[in-house]
This record gives C-alpha cells, sequence and structure tokens, in this order.
C-alpha cells in the first residue's frame, strides 16, 4: 500500500509511475543494495569477523591473488558461504514480476546487475552480470572454465579459515580463481555490450541500491541521461549522481513492490 510512505516518497513514485507506465524501453542497474535486504552485506559496509582488517580494494584484485592466492581463495569460500543460504528479498521478486508481466506488453526491460549473487535469478528474472558470478571459477592462468562446486556444499553455519585448499587447473597447473571481475579487470564483452546498447537506447534507466563509485558500470546511468533518459534512483542514501530526475530515498524491498504495483496495474 502507497499509503504506507511518507507524502513525500509518495508524490515521487507517482511521478516514477507516470514515466515507466508508458515507457517501451527500460533498463535497470541493480548493486549490492537490492541484496542488502537479504543479508548480503554491502561492499561499502565495514567488513565484519575475519576479514574485517581487510578492505575489499586489498583482496579483489589480480594483484592479491598472485601475492597471496590463498587468502583471495579463503575470502571467497568465505563469501560463498555467507550468499548460500540467502534468499530474493521482495525487491528481486517484484523486478522478476515486472519482466514477467512485460512479456505481455509493449515493454522492453533490460536488467543489468553488478552483483556476483544469484538472487536475481532465484526469483525468476534474466540478467546481465556485468562482474562475474561467485559460484563459477576459471584458472586463473589458462582462464579455462571449472565446473562448479556444488553449492549446497557451503552454509553459513560453516566457518572458513585463511589457509583453504587451492585448486590447480586440470590443463595447466595454474590456481583457480573466482570467474569475478577484479579492480582492474576489464569487463565481459558481451555482457558490457549488452549494457552499453540497454543504457544508450532507454527512454528510461533506474539505478537501484548501487553507490555509483565503480566504472564503468558507474557510468551508464550518465551515458542514459546523454542519450535523453530519464533517471531514477532508490537508494536510502545520496549518491554522487547529480543528473537524477526523480529520487526514491528508500530501501529497495519497501519502495520497489509498491512502484512495481503500480505499473504493473491495469
Ligand atoms: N535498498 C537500496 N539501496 C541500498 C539498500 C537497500 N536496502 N541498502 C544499502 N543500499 C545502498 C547503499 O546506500 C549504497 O549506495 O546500496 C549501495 C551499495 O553500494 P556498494 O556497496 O558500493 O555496492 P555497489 O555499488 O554494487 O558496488 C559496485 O564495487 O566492489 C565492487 O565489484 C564490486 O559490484 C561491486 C561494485
Amino acid at each position: 500500500m502507497l499509503a504506507e510512505l511518507s507524502p513525500t516518497l509518495i508524490a515521487e513514485v507517482e511521478l516514477a509511475t507516470k514515466l515507466l507506465k508508458p515507457a517501451q524501453r527500460i533498463c535497470i542497474l541493480t548493486g549490492a543494495g537490492i541484496s542488502a535486504e537479504s543479508g548480503i552485506p554491502t561492499f561499502r559496509d565495514k567488513q565484519t569477523g575475519l576479514w574485517e582488517n581487510y578492505g575489499v580494494e586489498d583482496l579483489a584484485t589480480p594483484k592479491a591473488f598472485i601475492r597471496d592466492p590463498k587468502l583471495v581463495w579463503s575470502w571467497y569460500q568465505w563469501r560463498r558461504q555467507v550468499v548460500a543460504d540467502k534468499t530474493p528479498n521482495p525487491a528481486h521478486h517484484a523486478l522478476a514480476q515486472w519482466q514477467y508481466h512485460a512479456q505481455s506488453t509493449e515493454q522492453q526491460l533490460t536488467l543489468i546487475t553488478q552483483n556476483v549473487d544469484d538472487l536475481h535469478e532465484q526469483a525468476g528474472s534474466t540478467v546481465t552480470h556485468l562482474h562475474g558470478n561467485l559460484w563459477r571459477h576459471k584458472c586463473g592462468q589458462c582462464e579455462a572454465p571449472v565446473q562448479e562446486q556444488a553449492r549446497d556444499s557451503y552454509s553459513s553455519q560453516n566457518t572458513v579459515g585463511y589457509d583453504e585448499a587451492l585448486m590447480t587447473c586440470a590443463q595447466c597447473g595454474g590456481y583457480i580463481r573466482p570467474d569475478i571481475v577484479w579492480f582492474g579487470e576489464a569487463l565481459p564483452v558481451d555482457e558490457w555490450h549488452t549494457a552499453e546498447n540497454a543504457a544508450t537506447n532507454c527512454e528510461v534507466f533506474i539505478s537501484i541500491g548501487t553507490s555509483s563509485l565503480v566504472y564503468p558500470a558507474a557510468g551508464l546511468a550518465q551515458s542514459a541521461k546523454q542519450n535523453g533518459a530519464q533517471v531514477i534512483e532508490i537508494n536510502p542514501n545520496p549518491t554522487p549522481n547529480t543528473f537524477v530526475d526523480i529520487t526514491l530515498a528508500e530501501k529497495a524491498g519497501i519502495v520497489l513492490p509498491l512502484l512495481i504495483e503500480e505499473i504493473t496495474a491495469l
């Protein structure tokens, strides 16, 4: 019910609905904030437990993996355990429902995520991952893909130390690494092409739960704006984006279901 929101937010949701209902091409970019209400910490949150003295920038880089592959692998094993039993929240479900609804309308929705979890897929969405996938691995040397480790072998009940065993590639002997885009690495070509295309050709761009600090993904909203799109941002906290047309300053899990209910209503 819209009435649960503040009057200012209701007014913004109504504006966003007016914009989105007739739009034919919509590009949606999500970041860690959309999974926060599922219990997955965002990147700018301080790390906890074993990893509280490490910054993400010290672990998610090719340099860090060369310097200490065991440490980096252990951190990802720990992150897999954190994510393993998490489930989609109302924001993921609302987007999946909107995509489903759009199949029978003229709307073309392109959903792009920076997240490496699979909560959009679990909710039933079709999504393009810009930064890779936590559940896929590849060889750090020859890049050969590696059979996924069964997801149910991870659980947030287990503990992971700093000394996780490393796996090596059956083909070249190199260390296996997560199939994730690290700081300083290029984005996957096809996925980036899909994202750029959708951003530059959309009428409305929606940025959800991202600090908009990490490029090139953060530049997609700007590209959309420069090409004439209206930009909507859903984030309880301010971001550096000064060109946003509508700001829904609330948690995605609260505001998205209400917004999408309005958009998909007859
Ligand atoms: N709903 C919406 N937004 C939220 C919520 C919520 N419930 N909770 C937090 N946020 C917002 C925060 O205010 C913040 O702006 O989500 C954003 C999360 O920002 P980051 O942690 O920086 O995550 P993200 O923008 O996805 O990071 C981009 O940086 O570390 C790299 O590759 C990694 O994909 C990641 C990229």
